[in-house]
This record gives C-alpha cells, structure tokens and sequence, in this order.
C-alpha cells in the first residue's frame, strides 16, 4: 500500500527522499508528496508517481535536511492533489504521512467540524492531523503529548511519520497494524514503510512494534510505546544488499524476478538439504517439528498468489504427510468465527509478511491456541514476529507486484516441511525421501531450461495480445498452476482469465468456449494425463485454441494443441514450480505489447497493508 520515507541529518533530505520513493514505488503509486524543512515547511505534492513529483520538484531550489515523503495507494478520497500525503492539519503546525486507515475517522471529523474546524480533502489522514492539532491547541501540550493522545483515540490501522513544525529538529514515528522501520546512521536516521530506501545507507534497523512511537533526530532515538509501557529498542542487522532491488538490465522487476527464480529456488534450499540428499532439515522449525507430525489437521490461510501457493500446500501436505489440510483465504478465515481445535497448525503463507488479513488470521488463530508457523520472504516483517515458528522463502525482495519467485519458493518450502514432516512421520520411506531431495536439488536446471519457453511464450503472446477472455485449465497439482496462471493474466494484462480444475469445464465453462476463446492447458505428465487428453478434445471439438504447457517431447498433446510450451520432466510435486515458468512469461509478454505498465498495474499493490 502506501510508502513512506523520512530522513533526518545534514545531507540534502529532498534527494534522499526522492530516490527512496522510487524503490518503494511498487507500494502504490496514484499520488506522491514531500514535505521538507528549512527555517520554513514547504509541501510538494502532485497526482501520479514520484517522476511526476520529481518533475514538480526541479522548479523549486529549496531543500533541507530534515523531510519525509509518500507514495499513495487511495483508500479515502480518489487519488488527487488535495487527497495526496503530506496532509497537513489546520492551523498548519502538524505535517502527517500515513499508511493505513483510521477506521473511527467519521466520528472524530464530525466532533472536529462542531468545533469548528474545517477539512480540504477527503483522506482519513487529515482528520488525524486536525485530532492532533486540536488537542495540541485545547490542551497546551507538547507535540509528542497531543501525538500519544490522539493515537489513544483512533482505531485502525497506521504507519505515520508527523513533523511539528514548532520543532523541527525531530521527526514523530508511529505505528499500528502498518510496518515502519528506522534506519539507524551516523548523525543521520532514516524512516521507512520496509528496509529497501534504507540500505543504500545503513544496515542498521529497528523495527517498530505495534504501539510504539519513535521520537527521531538527527543522533538521538527515543522510543516510547503509544500505552504504558517502556521499550527495549532492538538494532537489528538487515542482509539486503542494493543490487538486489535494482533491474539489473532488465525492462521490468517482474522479468528479472521471473529469470531469477533458479537462483531463488536454490537459496530456499540451500543449507537445508543435507549434502548427501539423505534429509531436509528446516532450522525455523526447530523444536516443533513433533508437534507438527502429530497434528490432526493444518489449516493453511493466505491471500493472492500465496493462497495458490497454499492450495499447493494441500495437494502436497496430504500426499506426503497424510495430515489433513484446509486452504482458507484469510479474510475470509479471520471473519467467520472458524473452529481451531487443541492439535491444529495454522501456517501462514505471505511474500511480504505485511498482509493485514493475513496477519489479523494470525493472530486470531494465535489467541484460539494454534500453533501458528509463517512461510515468510521478507525477513522481520510483521507475521514471522507474530508466529511460534516459520521458514523463511529467502527468494530476495520482489518488487514487481505481480508474484513470481515468490509462489515458486514459498512452493518450494511447503514441498520440503512436508517431505520432512512425512519422513518423520513414516509416510515417506527413506528411499523415497532421497528420491524427493535428488529432483528438488535439480530443479533449478529445470527452471533453467524451462526458461526457454520465453521466445515461444512471446510469439503465442504476439498472437493472442488483443484477446478478451483466457481460460485456464489443469488438474491435481496444476489446478492450482492454472489459478495461477489466470491471476497473472488478469493482474498485469487487464484481461479477463478463469483457473477452473480441466474437468470441471463441462460444467460451465465449456459453455464459454468458441473460436475465439484461448484455453490454456497446463496438461504435463501425471496420473491425470489421460483425462487431460480427453479435456483437450473436447475443446478442440468446440473449436477453442489450445495453448498447452506440456512435458518436454510430449508428442500427443503437440500434435492437437495450437501451441505448446514444453518444459522438462520432473515428479509430480515439483510439476507446478515448472509449468507456471511459462505462464508468467506469457502473461508478462502479453502485458508488455498491450503497453501495460508490468511492474506497476493498475489499482494493484504489492503488500496489502489495510483490510
Ligand atoms: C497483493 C499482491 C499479490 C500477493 C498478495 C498477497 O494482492 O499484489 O501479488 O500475492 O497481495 O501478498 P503476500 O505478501 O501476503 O504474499
């Protein structure tokens, strides 16, 4: 959602600001705005991305050494210039940027309004400065008191980072439900959403802690907690090196990301495989793993493309472990008052680690006593703190919105705990345990050769750019590749596309299917390929276009399908971490010629912070 940065020191804020908008642009990207400090405030805002601001900025000279910036992602009040942050209170002593939502916001503006007090835009964050400007002015309080007391009056949800301008030599610091983390320098200290605007400068950082306020200038740091309470703060070192949030050469973050899923593949199970393939062993569970093996049921919550990688979780879990396994999508988990019994796991599955309805599920399983596991990539983020246990993906930032190395890790390390657990367990015989561990240690040349399917994947993209409808079809394990497949279409192309499992088509779907419709199959070798042939006949009867991912020297898929995508032979489980390869090219070609922005879509963003 929102991205927030803040810096205080003696270099030039503007520039620092600027570039750390750019690499937390993936966050949202409708309306961008600065606020810097020098003798006087001046606010810099406009409606679209930070270019836009920066384009803005180079007529004005002025800079300071102390500022902070915003890139918004709308939740009150369409994306404008009024509406984006900074928003400044009514008398203009407070400079908020916030992410989040204030959910008691309508209360609080009506209270604020019968005083008196009137409003310029539509966001909750301007009600939230006039709260804090109101109790500052009534009360005669210092900045940090009117600050804690108006937080003590929101509910929701907030990351913010607040100027008072009667004292410029600090930044305010707060945050509930949306991540912050304070860079720590040398006469110098950075704020930010996550740590990516940050480690250009320093690997030093603290994350905040739901409730905590941070009192920031430029060589000192005082933390505080919003309720009573003292705090330890807690500097933690972050391994996040600048080339891996950079392109790298490549036209989009998505393609990099895509490209780099052999090398993220083999960091996931790196130092985990035993060198002699004869065992997995995943330190994060360390202590749990019994606890796991005897359970009675897993419940795995998520949402987007983790929740596919969780409905991946099933097939795997059950066949390996024989545990019985339910995929839920947390926000509908955390709202429908679901039964925990004494003996479930919850595991969490999220790329950011930030997703508030994730993280609510989390929690809520947490108080029901679940033993609640993450499967995380962004290491210190929110849910592997809220967790008894998890696996780190350690795929590297993904920044392109749409998930790629993402889903193939987070696959990775469900396929890995279960093979674990299932050994453990006596489900798997030692045997086959190696058996597993041989084919996970070379999926990475897979990937590597599945990669290939890229000059293909342009020419049926070519093809097929100006289509309306896709749908997408596979069974067992890739019924869940074809959901997959599906979401990256819509996501980045704007085009209409279905996942449905191949033989439920008849039940619907068929009805749908007409010369013009592209049905991709994703029908490589398993139990199932049988019936996946008979699928296939049954749409070429009906005239469909066939685009099928097929095992390597497939021969009989080849000769009905329009076109096919061949990617290398592999077990079963391992088939979807393979077989979506050429869906996210062809989605990502299709985006690119539609001259769709790939890394940016539309109303997307990359960690959905608000509910
Ligand atoms: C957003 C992103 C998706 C992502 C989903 C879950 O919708 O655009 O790419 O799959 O959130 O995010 P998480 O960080 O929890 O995996």
């Amino acid at each position: 959602m929102c991205g927030i940065v803040g810096y205080i020191g003696t270099k030039p804020a503007r520039e620092i600001i600027i570039n750390g908008l750019k690499r937390l642009e993936y966050r949202g990207y409708d309306s961008a705005g600065m606020a810097l400090i020098n003798g006087e405030a001046k606010i810099f805002k406009c409606k679209g991305r930070v270019q836009d601001l920066e384009d803005m900025l180079s007529g004005s000279e002025f800079n300071g050494t102390i500022g902070m910036g915003h890139t918004r992602w709308a939740t009150h009040g369409e994306p404008n210039e009024l509406n984006a942050h900074p928003q400044v209170s009514f008398k203009g002593n407070f400079i908020v940027v916030h992410n989040g939502i204030i959910e008691n916001y309508s209360l609080i503006k009506k209270h604020l309004q019968s005083r008196g007090i009137q409003f310029s835009s539509q966001t909750d964050t301007e009600v939230l400065a006039n709260l804090i400007e109101h109790l500052y002015l009534e009360g005669d309080l210092t900045a940090e008191q009117a600050i804690m007391l108006a937080l003590n009056r929101v509910e929701g949800a907030y990351g913010l980072v607040i100027i008072c301008v009667k004292e410029p030599d600090r930044l305010f610091a707060a945050k509930k439900g949306s991540p912050l983390v304070i860079g720590v320098g040398d006469g110098e200290n950075f704020i930010a959403s996550d740590a990516t605007p940050i480690v250009e400068y320093t690997q030093r950082v603290i994350y905040l802690k739901d409730d905590d306020m941070a009192i920031i200038k430029k060589d000192e740091l005082i933390l505080k907690s919003v309720r009573p309470g003292k705090i330890e703060p807690e500097v933690k070192q972050v391994d996040l090196k600048i080339g891996e949030i950079d392109k790298e050469g490549f036209p989009h973050f998505m393609l990099k990301e895509i490209y780099e899923q052999p090398r993220a593949i083999h960091d996931t199970f790196r130092g985990r495989v035993l060198p002699d393939h004869s065992g997995i062993m995943l330190g994060g569970l360390h202590g749990v793993l019994e606890t796991i093996s005897q359970s009675e049921r897993i419940i795995i919550v998520a949402c987007g493309t983790s929740w596919h990688a969780g409905l991946l979780g099933e097939y795997i879990f059950e066949e390996y472990t024989r545990i019985p396994v339910e995929v839920e999508y947390a926000s509908e988990f955390r709202y429908r008052d679901p039964i925990i019994r004494k003996g479930d796991i919850v595991i969490a599955i999220s790329q950011s680690g930030e997703t508030a309805d994730t993280l609510a599920a989390v929690k809520l399983a947490k108080e029901r006593g679940a033993m609640v596991l993450g499967i995380c990539n962004v290491v210190g983020s929110s849910i592997p703190r809220e967790t008894n246990a998890g696996v780190y993906t350690h795929a590297g930032p993904e920044i392109g919105v749409a998930s790629t190395k993402a889903f193939t890790t987070q696959v990775t390390v469900l396929a890995m705990m279960a093979f674990e657990i299932g050994f453990l367990k006596g489900v798997i015989n030692a045997e086959n345990y190696k058996k597993l561990i041989d084919e996970l240690a070379v999926i990475p040349e897979k990937i590597e050769k599945s990669l290939k399917a890229n000059e293909k994947a342009l020419e049926i993209a070519t093809k097929y750019q100006q289509t309306k409808n896709a749908l997408y079809l596979g069974r067992g394990y890739l019924f869940p590749v074809a959901l997959e497949g599906a979401l990256k279409l819509k996501e980045i192309s704007y085009v209409h596309a279905e996942g449905y499992p191949a033989a439920e088509m008849k039940h619907g779907p068929i009805a749908l299917i007409d010369e013009n419709m592209p049905v991709v199959v994703v029908a490589t070798k398993d139990d199932t390929y049988d019936k996946i042939v008979s699928n296939i006949q049954e749409i070429k009867a009906r005239k469909g276009l066939v685009i099928a991912i097929v095992t390597e020297g497939d021969e009989i898929i080849s000769r009905m399908a329009d076109f096919v995508l061949e990617v290398p032979d592999t077990l079963p489980v391992f088939s979807p971490v393979l077989a979506v390869i050429p869906l996210q090219l062809l989605s990502y070609h299709i985006a690119v010629l539609r001259g769709c922005n790939v890394d940016q879509p539309r109303n997307l963003a990359k960690s959905v912070t608000v509910e």
